[in-house]
């Protein structure tokens, strides 16, 4: 599917006709859309070395469970060009971010590709093919979830700025609208960083899917009446099914539970974590309070207020209605059947 260009593109790329991944490697450089800087500018930055990825992953140039993961595979690919210890640059890279899965699973699959006497590159790039491919049958098991006139709710951005390309919430979303099936999109703007109002609502604006941005705390007042269906992300899901979301995952879905909507986290199995058995192993990210205190760098906040600013919360599997992967819609109870799916990668 990669980026169609969108108003803002024509303007920033003078017309060139590019499409995009989220993240790529080219002529020895790992290159990127600066997440950072959307909607305003779109802005591609490349790097040379293994330790600029991790930096790029920690600072969120690059984020989304998957994306992170490729960004991570393309970061060992690059290590092993510079001729880094592998074993060394694969620590540097988990330490980036704490919480998305697909960050260990992929430098732990890198990892395995030395052992198998792969070329990094390659497998770096196998890696990130692999994903997009596994993101558009998302898609297809997602998109027959989703009926003709829904109102689809999606909280943060799964889309393909998280995912590669394609995304994992956003590629149901895609493809029912490309099936012609006529959809509205709620986009809650997901504070402090805003990926739902920057990010979410770029891509979907670019493709003409109608979509409106609502406040964080409106979420509850549009579910009551005017939400059929919410579809989101995840970060990463235990064993029992409990997963970690962007922060305001789980009030929406507990209240989605409530209302009788339908709630769907969306994901490859590369976010799924066998080894933990419950969601309350998962780590949450701790960010910087500036994030919460200041907007666009201009403090808000009285001078002596501290904020508390989690990244991710938990939502029990009990509030979820099935889990939209590569090899189907699982219901909650059946996720332990793709246990041994992890190797096909
Ligand atoms: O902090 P972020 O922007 O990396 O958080 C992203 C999310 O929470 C996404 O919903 C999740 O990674 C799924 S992306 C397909």
């Amino acid at each position: 599917m990669a980026f169609p260009r969108g108003e803002d593109l024509k303007v920033t790329l003078e017309g060139a006709a590019k499409n995009y991944r989220a993240v790529w490697f080219e002529n020895g450089r790992v290159k990127m859309i600066d997440q950072r800087t959307l909607p305003h500018r779109f802005e591609i930055v490349d790097f040379g070395r293994c330790a600029e990825v991790a930096e790029a992953i920690r600072n969120m140039t690059v984020r989304g469970a998957p994306s992170i993961g490729a960004a991570a595979a393309y970061g060992m690919a690059l290590a092993s060009l510079e001729e880094l210890d592998l074993a060394e640059a694969a620590r540097l890279l988990k330490a980036s971010r704490p919480t998305a899965n697909d960050l260990f699973f992929a430098v732990d699959h890198m990892l395995r590709q030395i052992d198998l006497g792969c070329d990094l590159v390659e497998a770096g790039d196998r890696y990130a093919d692999d994903i997009v491919q596994r993101c558009s049958l998302i898609g297809e098991h997602g998109a027959a979830l989703i009926k003709n006139g829904d109102r689809v709710m999606t909280h943060c951005n799964a889309g393909a700025l998280a995912s590669v390309d394609v995304g994992t919430a956003l590629a149901p979303i895609r493809v029912a609208w490309y099936a012609g099936k006529r959809i509205f999109v709620y986009v809650s703007e997901t504070r402090p960083r805003l990926q739902g109002m920057r990010l979410t609502a770029w891509e979907l604006a670019n493709e003409g899917i109608p979509h409106s941005i609502i406040a964080d705390g409106a979420s509850g007042h549009f579910m009551k009446d005017d939400i059929d269906m919410i579809i989101v992300g995840a970060d990463r899901i235990a064993g029992n099914g409990d997963f970690a979301n962007k922060i305001g995952t789980y009030e929406k879905a507990v209240l989605a539970k409530e209302l009788g909507i339908p709630f769907y986290a969306a994901a490859p199995i590369s976010t799924f974590d066998f080894s933990i058995d419950s969601g309350q192993k998962i780590p949450i990210e701790n960010r910087d309070e500036g994030e919460i205190l200041e907007i666009e760098g201009v403090r808000i906040a009285p001078k002596t207020s501290r904020a508390l600013n989690p990244a991710f919360d938990v939502t029990p599997c009990k509030f979820v209605e099935g889990f939209i992967t590569e090899v189907g819609v699982l219901a909650p109870g059946d996720i332990h059947k793709i246990r041994g799916g992890a190797s096909d990668f």
